[in-house]
């Protein structure tokens, strides 16, 4: 379910052209992480990593599955459109800039930022507030380091997220009358950033994020649905008080603030009980936290779920 490594060396796309190469050279840093030498083993044969069960049980989603199925409302909101209309999107140059209630107010750019936090793999479930649901090898660095980087003050109870607000690049961004307003924003509560499993992802399998999956770099929160896993992010702002959340903010009665994925609390409009996984035609239970109980619930002892959803 989590699984630690050193990242720093994120390899160019250019250089890793599937997923049972990929599987190769995470076997590679499994040997030499453990110094063991297992090569010749039957096991090395035996590898190929779509459909390979991961560290933690889990049955990875494909590579080709998690590119070309996404929600991604600045290009459009069909769901096969992003991978297709997101291939001049540019990510260089790009910046991140973090300020608000911080001690330290930054802007750096996504190699200063992993020259800074060596970046992990983390092999995380992914539940959509549709019910759909994934399983991807992100690649990130704990928001926690970052926020620790830049230094937390007395004031720093929440964390607001923005989205590149750009209609040149971005088509429903040049639209009068979208689906949603944009720049999208997306917050958590204090304790909820600095949770361990919060991730900023900048890459998955091995590679470098594709625009539509939200490169250069986009959040990841594995006991949340996936709206709040904001995409192509541009600025992180500490706040004070309770932040924007985009979906909140325009149907409140079916997008609470929290968001956690919950079995037991329905959607006004469909039941969250079940998920169906990307490349599967049967549906499977939706675990309460997503499966990451343990790790988070402690946060919301004593909150009502039901009322905030
Ligand atoms: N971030 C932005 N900026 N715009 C979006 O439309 N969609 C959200 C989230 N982040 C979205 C976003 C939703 S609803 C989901 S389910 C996930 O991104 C989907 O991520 P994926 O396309 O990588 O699977």
């Amino acid at each position: 379910m989590l699984t630690r490594r050193n990242y720093s060396d994120l390899i160019p796309s250019s250089q890793i052209t599937s997923e049972s190469i990929y599987s190769e050279r995470r076997f590679l840093m499994k040997l030499t992480a453990s110094a063991v030498a297992l090569a010749g083993s039957p096991l090395f044969a035996a590898l190929s990593y779509e459909r390979e069960k991961s560290d933690g049980g889990l049955e990875l989603t494909s590579y080709d599955q998690i590119t070309t199925y996404n929600n991604f409302y600045e290009f459009s909101t069909d769901k096969e459109a992003p991978a297709r209309l997101a291939k001049n999107f540019k990510i260089k140059p790009w910046t991140l800039s973090i300020g608000g209630e911080v001690q330290k107010k930054v802007t750096l750019d996504i190699d200063q930022l992993l020259k800074l936090i060596p970046a992990q793999e983390r092999i995380y479930r992914f539940r959509c507030v549709e019910g759909w649901s994934m399983v991807v090898p992100w690649v990130g660095i704990p928001l926690a380091s970052v926020l620790k980087y830049v230094g937390l003050t007395s004031k720093s109870k929440y964390v607001e997220f923005q989205t590149l607000f750009d209609p040149k690049q971005f088509p429903a961004q040049r639209q009068t009358f979208g689906t949603i307003s944009f720049p999208y924003r997306e917050g958590l509560r204090i304790d909820e950033a600095m949770n361990p499993l919060t991730l900023l992802a900048v890459g998955l399998y091995g590679k470098e994020l594709l625009p539509q999956n939200g490169a250069p770099i986009r959040l990841v929160i594995p006991w949340k649905y996936g709206f709040k896993s904001i995409k192509s992010i541009v600025s992180i702002t500490l706040h004070q008080s309770q932040t924007h959340s985009t979906w909140n903010e325009m149907a409140p009665k079916e997008y609470g603030f929290f968001a956690n994925v919950n079995p037991t609390v329905d959607h006004p409009r469909w039941s969250q009980a079940r998920e169906r996984p990307l490349g599967h035609f049967f549906k499977q239970d939706t675990l309460m936290f997503n499966g990451y109980e343990r790790e988070v619930a402690h946060m919301y002892k004593n909150i009502d779920l039901k009322k905030f959803f």
